[in-house]
């Protein structure tokens, strides 16, 4: 099982449809579309307008990660929107159980995303209120950084506390995937793959570039 999520961040919002033509095309599973605030984040990019735009264009799950503050008072705006998946972050979020639940009880799948400088522990005692862990394998505000490889020991530890919990959640990660870094992250034991650089900024081309990521762990 292995799912690709590419990021519209690094689109060419000139051709938004024919760039989700072509990631459909090159057999990705969901899109990810990356919401920043410039506060929780210092840039500032897209909000429930683009979502739905994304969701009139294309058929493929939209996997929304809010890099906001207070998300709890735009769930609502996301889900009308037409996110499939609402991913909030842990850090500086007192009332991220409550947000969860509110996310699943509207029937889209709730997940949780935590830095790279926040211990494993951190999302513990929520972990059954996910469908998901986004392991950030970058400082989330902008895309074309490099990955932190080091990462690679938290995947290991949520998988770890997944299994204990003997919960179905799925760990995502997400900054710097290439072929290259991805199957050190799958070893790990993530299944989902947030990649924008190298899938809209590799010159074989989209689908190409989603096929090389599908087949860095069979090769
Ligand atoms: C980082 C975002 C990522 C980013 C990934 O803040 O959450 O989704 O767009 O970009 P790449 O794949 O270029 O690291
Ligand atoms: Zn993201």
């Amino acid at each position: 099982m292995m799912i690709i999520s590419p990021s519209i961040l690094s689109a060419d919002f000139g051709n938004l449809q024919s760039q989700l033509e072509q990631i459909e095309l090159g057999g990705a599973d969901w899109i990810h579309v990356d919401v920043m605030d410039g506060h929780f984040v210092p840039n500032i990019t897209m909000g429930p307008f683009i979502v739905n735009h994304c969701r009139r264009l294309s058929t493929l799950p939209l996997d929304v990660h809010l890099m906001i503050e207070k998300p709890e008072n735009h769930i609502d705006a996301f889900i009308d929107a037409g996110a499939s998946r609402l991913t909030i972050h842990i850090e500086n979020n007192p009332n991220v159980h409550r947000t969860l639940q509110a996310i699943r009880d509207r029937g889209i799948h709730p997940a949780i995303a935590i830095n790279p400088g926040t211990p494993a522990h951190a999302i513990e005692s929520i972990l059954d209120q996910t469908d998901m862990v986004l392991v950030m394998t970058v400082n989330p505000g902008f895309s074309g950084q490099s990955h932190i490889a080091s990462m690679a020991a938290k995947v290991n530890k949520v998988r770890e506390m997944i299994q204990t919990a003997k919960t179905e959640t799925i760990i995502e990660v997400d900054g710097g995937i290439t072929a290259d870094t991805l199957p050190a992250m799958y070893t790990a034991g993530a299944r989902a793959f947030v990649a924008a650089t190298a899938i809209f900024k590799n010159d074989a081309g989209i689908v190409p570039a989603i096929q090389l990521l599908r087949q860095s762990i069979s090769d």
